[in-house]
């Protein structure tokens, strides 16, 4: 697939069909994955393939603890979890958190159906390989994720080059203690974001909705001049 169409036209795909994801076809998509770039070139990263069913189901419930917090949240109007936020009003929307859940009768969506995805690809990093310039600022850090998630992109994308579709969900990072145990990755692990990937049932949307360039670009200044054409 050309490039420009590829960064212009992969978004995230949450139905699949049940056609299954070869291991051939994860590690050909993780040989390509794996040459995002990372702070230093330490690639702090390691993949968990998930298929026990047990450990699947385990996951897919750890997951929609956090998912109906996140759509509580968002019916509340609020950002989830945003670092800068009204404390206050966050736990109260949490509350309804237990609300979210689909009726009965309702199979709910892919946060439900976790564990029945063609393929999951848990993503951990190594806090002790991450060059996280940021860590000693006095507000939330970032940089650090910086070093992972580009590796994380870069598996959706060689998994669209093999007519794949996935997503990559932050949800587990909610109940990481949790998640981490389940796997039994060692001290000093993280977990950066769950992945589903599989043959996209539908057909995707063909237009992303994102912000226009002069949405978020000025010169010299935060609120400087727009850029040139
Ligand atoms: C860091 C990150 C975390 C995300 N976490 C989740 C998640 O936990 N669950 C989920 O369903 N989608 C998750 N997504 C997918 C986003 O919701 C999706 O990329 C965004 O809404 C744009 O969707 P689109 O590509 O279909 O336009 C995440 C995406 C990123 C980049």
């Amino acid at each position: 697939m050309e490039l420009h169409q590829a960064l212009t036209t992969t978004g995230a795909v949450r139905e699949f069909t049940d056609e299954p994801v070869t291991d051939g076809q994860i590690r050909a998509i993780l040989d390509v994955a794996r040459f995002a770039p990372s702070g230093g070139n330490r690639q702090a990263w390691r993949t968990v393939v998930v298929k026990d069913p047990e450990l699947r189901r385990r996951l897919r419930d750890l997951y929609l603890v956090g998912w109906y917090e996140y759509l509580a949240m968002a019916a509340a109007g609020l950002v989830p979890w945003a670092p800068l936020t009204d404390r206050t009003a966050e736990a109260e929307a949490v509350t309804m958190a237990a609300a979210m859940r689909p009726a009965d009768g309702n199979p709910g969506g892919m946060a439900e159906q976790l564990d029945r995805v063609p393929a999951l690809i848990l993503l951990l990093a190594d806090l002790r390989r991450l060059a996280a310039v940021d860590r000693d600022l006095d507000r939330y850090t970032m940089v650090g994720g910086a070093s992972i998630y580009p590796f994380a992109w870069n598996i959706l994308l060689a998994g669209r080059d093999q007519g794949l579709g996935g997503v990559v969900t932050t949800m587990l990072c909610r109940q990481e203690a949790a998640v981490l145990e389940a796997v039994g990755a060692p001290d000093g692990w993280a977990l950066a974001a769950a992945i589903a990937l599989g043959h996209p049932a539908g057909t995707p949307a063909s237009r992303l909705r994102r912000a226009a360039v002069d949405e978020f670009t000025s010169v010299d200044r935060f609120d400087g001049a727009p850029l040139g054409s």
